[in-house]
């Protein structure tokens, strides 16, 4: 069996102003965090024990997860003072698992439904050092890609570049061996995708991908969240952390959770979510969009692939489309 590092430390500059209070991670995508519809994920793989590394805004995470025994998962905490970077955030969260097991380590702001129990055998089929997640993307030019030899042995790590020698690209999810892990210097911010892997490549360790195309977003730009949450409302996704959560309505291209008060003539669809203690007034038309637990979109609003945070509030007859609406202000995205 193996055990988990989930990395949720970042700051989420490219989500501002909806990460000012909250950390990604604990953003709100189909009525529940991201990181709880990862860790569904990771208990559906049979990972039952979980660090997560945090160190941004660090203390919203132990209210709302507690031990997690909710979730059937032992959840450990690891604080960084300052951020030590992917690597050096994987590093310091191991001290805490002292394990003879593979470790899974995943981006907190992935959404993916690929098969890693089958990631994890593969691994450890071949005794590798690290298996990386490797996901096919139509334009490789935004990421680093990642290649392969015929044996699926990673074969350079490669940044940015403008002729990507390929379209796969490193999904956010690694398995490693250990050993691996405690090599890292402790206490060094360090990046596991821009010196660890190369510096391993380079050494000839036993570098694998697991290549598998199931559904996959990276969910860190504003257009992303609202994309991610979607899939999740339409099925598009796996969404099977919903299955353990306080869901009042899921059906027809909208999530209602529960508490949310809905007037009967509002109409909520394209895979809209709204979140608890949320009210939405009579005539309003939501679509594509997020509206977070406890926040308000008054009547004849007109609310378009949009997220409305925690709390905040939509005026009457507003049109409001591609935006962040925050207590404070409302930013086009
Ligand atoms: P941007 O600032 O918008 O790029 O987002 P980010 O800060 O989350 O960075 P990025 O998307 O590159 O990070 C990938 C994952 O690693 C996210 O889940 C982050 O939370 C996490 N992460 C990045 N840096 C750190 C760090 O220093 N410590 C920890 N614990 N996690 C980190």
């Amino acid at each position: 069996m193996a055990v988990g590092i989930l990395l949720v430390g970042g700051f989420g500059t490219r989500l501002m102003p909806l990460t000012k209070h909250t950390p990604k991670p604990m953003l709100t995508i189909a009525g529940l965090p991201v990181t709880e519809h990862q860790l569904a994920m990771a208990r559906n793989a049979g990972i039952t024990t979980v660090v997560l590394a945090t160190s941004y805004l660090s203390e919203l995470f132990t209210p709302y997860f507690g031990d997690g025994s909710k979730w059937g998962i032992k959840l450990i905490y690891a604080v960084e003072e300052k951020p030590l970077g992917t690597g050096g955030a994987i590093a310091n969260a191991a001290q805490l698992l002292d394990t003879q097991e593979s470790i899974v380590v995943f981006n907190g702001d992935v959404l993916s439904s690929h098969n890693l129990k089958e990631q994890i055998r593969q691994h450890e089929a071949n005794d590798a050092d690290v298996t990386l997640h490797l996901t096919a993307v139509e334009d490789a030019r935004a990421y680093g890609c990642v290649p392969t030899d015929s044996n699926g042995r990673v074969t350079a790590f490669l940044e940015k570049m403008d002729n990507p020698i390929t379209n796969m690209i490193n999904a956010g999810c690694y398995v490693f061996n250990p050993a691996v892990i405690k090599a890292i210097a402790l206490n060094t911010v360090i990046s596991i995708e821009r010196e660890t892997f190369p510096e391993l490549i380079s050494k000839n360790a036993k570098v694998f991908g697991f290549m598998d195309n199931a559904y996959w977003l990276d969910i860190g730009t504003p257009e992303a969240l609202l994309k991610g949450s979607r899939d999740l409302v339409l099925g598009v996704a796996d969404a099977s952390a919903l299955s353990m959560a306080h869901v009042a309505r899921h059906e027809g291209g909208a999530l209602i959770m529960e508490g949310a008060v809905i007037d009967s003539t509002a109409v909520i669809s394209g895979g809209s979510s709204i979140g608890g203690h949320a009210t939405i007034g009579a005539s309003a038309e939501i679509s594509g969009s997020i509206i977070d637990k406890g926040a308000i979109v008054n009547s004849g609003a007109i609310v378009i692939d949009s997220f409305v945070e925690s709390g905040a509030i939509v005026e009457k007859n507003a049109h409001i489309s591609h935006a962040f609406v925050t207590k404070d202000e409302i930013l086009s995205i």
